[in-house]
């Protein structure tokens, strides 16, 4: 099995960013962790983090066909693209999208969300926990498919 993981803008500041509400650890350390994790179960992580949209509707695309399922914490693009809610539509890959900060505690923007009703499910407000519990809801999802 293969999962994508993809973080969006200024993830790749975590541990240096706003540490108050996203944590200490850095991006490396997640997804050295997640991918331990998956390799546990089994699955195959691919990860990019990209600051451009068009990186991650890229990845989004050629995704397809190749990748089970998509964790993906689309930054401050969860409240501004369309267009990555429709490159998710257009792949039909299932996804979980992850939140480290609880998005409905905070700024009223940050609660709307152009992906949350087409995810399989939304996860915010455990920190760099989320991204291991989206990783075993994935795998979970995965094999109850298969059997
Ligand atoms: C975030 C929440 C977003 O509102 C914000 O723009 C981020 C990070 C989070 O992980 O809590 O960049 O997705």
């Amino acid at each position: 099995l293969k999962i994508l993981l993809l973080n969006g803008p200024n993830l790749n500041m975590l541990g240096k960013r706003e540490p108050q509400i996203y944590g200490s650890q850095t991006l490396a350390q997640i997804v050295s962790q997640l991918t331990e994790q998956a390799a546990s179960v089994n699955v195959e992580l691919c990860h990019l983090q990209s600051n451009a949209e068009h990186e991650l509707i890229d990845a989004i695309h050629q995704a397809m066909g190749e990748q089970d399922y998509i964790l993906i914490n689309p930054g401050a693009f969860t409240h501004t693209s369309i267009a990555l809610r429709d490159a998710l539509l257009s792949v039909a890959i299932p996804f979980i999208e992850v939140h480290l900060s609880n998005v409905h505690a905070r700024e009223a923007f940050r609660a709307h969300s152009y992906l949350s009703d087409i995810a399989k499910g939304v996860i915010c407000g455990f920190g760099a926990m989320g991204y291991q519990f989206a990783l075993q809801a994935a795998v979970s999802q995965l094999s109850t498919k298969s059997t």
